[in-house]
């Protein structure tokens, strides 16, 4: 059942655990609750919001506004054959239950995007991705919501434009429409993705590769590495790795011969942006109720009663630092509100 809140508090709907409130907050189960809801109020021109998981937000202050909060659960095969399944997931469906469900049945494709916090319907906003793996391999469909036509909108992959850590429901689209089921096209036959390094090291303990094993590895990795927003609130990598020209890069390679990168192309260059945030001597800092993570410098950390604006104001901290000793401008990939 659809249900209106007002000064609802949005500490347990954003991973940081930042205490926020909205004005208003709306809740729905399915397509029909929004589309009515949308009918009788027009949105269109208030200050509005689409929250998912909340594990890639950053609440600098309330909300003054409309939060929309879609709560569409259900699994569902749409297509089934010898090689693949076509699965319709709802957007309020948990991730990495999501993927659990799937390795179960030996479902292949997202197994290395094991742990990634979050729901289903905001996978596709920023392409989720992990160990070589973005979950835009295998969308074949974003089924939404069009706030201003007031009904479903069906895209198909090519039309959700994406990119690393990007989509078209982060650019054009923004705050446009509200997915409400991903279409996913997973493979029967299991076609193991374990270049990245981390993973290939760790399967040396193993006398055999399969979904399970798979998964097993990836927790382990990111739970040595990656801390539990339950236990301290965190969203995540922070920043993006920054893309450079190629020349530039190689100009920073020459003088930091340790500095990770990963060749996009013939002219851009991906860095690691973690590395270089330690390098500015910011790994395991803690500065008031905020900090940097002990073992991942790309992630910010929230160690108690944190407001955003103390978050915001370390991100930019960390920021000028990067750019004052490699010339790069770090993005960030936390949606600050
Ligand atoms: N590194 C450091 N210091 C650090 C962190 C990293 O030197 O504090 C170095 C590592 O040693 C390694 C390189 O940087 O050589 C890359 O590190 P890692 O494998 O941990 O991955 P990442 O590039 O820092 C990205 C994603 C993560 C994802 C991992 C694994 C982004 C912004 N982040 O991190 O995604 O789990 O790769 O694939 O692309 C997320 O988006 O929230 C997230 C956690």
């Amino acid at each position: 059942m659809a249900e209106l809140y007002e000064n609802y508090s949005l500490k347990k709907h954003n991973t940081f655990g930042i205490e926020a409130s909205a004005k208003y907050f709306f809740e729905f189960e399915s397509q029909n609750e929004i589309c009515d809801f949308l009918d009788k109020n027009n949105i269109v021109d208030t200050n509005y919001l689409i929250l998912g998981g909340g594990s890639n937000m950053l609440f600098t202050e309330d909300f003054d506004g409309l939060v929309l909060y879609p709560c569409i659960k259900g699994i569902e095969i749409l297509e089934e054959d010898e090689n693949t399944v076509l699965l319709r997931v709802g957007c309020k469906e948990d991730w990495d239950e999501f993927v659990a469900w799937c390795v179960e049945r030996n479902y292949s494709g997202i197994e290395n995007l094991s742990l990634i916090p979050g729901v289903v319907g905001a996978s596709p906003v920023q392409n989720i991705g992990a160990y070589g793996v973005e979950v835009q391999e295998v969308i074949e469909k974003v089924e939404a919501v069009s706030i201003e036509s007031r009904s479903p909108v069906t895209f198909n992959k090519l039309h959700c434009e994406f990119d690393y850590r990007n989509s078209v429901f982060k650019n054009e689209y923004k705050n446009l429409f509200i997915i409400t089921h991903v279409q996913f096209r997973l493979q029967k036959q299991a076609q193991f993705k374990v270049h990245y390094g981390a993973i290939s090291e760790e399967l040396e303990n193993y006398n055999e590769v399969n979904l399970k094993i798979i998964r097993e590895v990836i927790i382990k990795i990111r739970e040595s590495k990656l801390p539990n927003h339950e236990v301290l609130g965190n969203a995540g990598s922070f920043f993006k790795n920054p893309i450079v020209e190629k020349e530039q890069a190689d100009k920073l390679k020459a003088k930091f011969e340790a500095m990770p990168t990963y060749e996009i192309s013939d002219f851009e260059t991906k860095i690691a942006a973690g590395w270089l945030i330690e390098q500015c001597g910011w790994k395991g800092k803690q500065i008031g109720n905020v900090g940097v993570h002990n073992d991942q410098a790309l992630v910010l950390v929230n160690y108690g009663n944190a407001k955003g604006y103390e978050v915001l104001k370390l991100a930019n901290d960390i920021r000028k630092s990067v750019l004052f000793k490699f010339g790069i401008k770090l993005e960030m990939e936390v949606n600050a509100i």
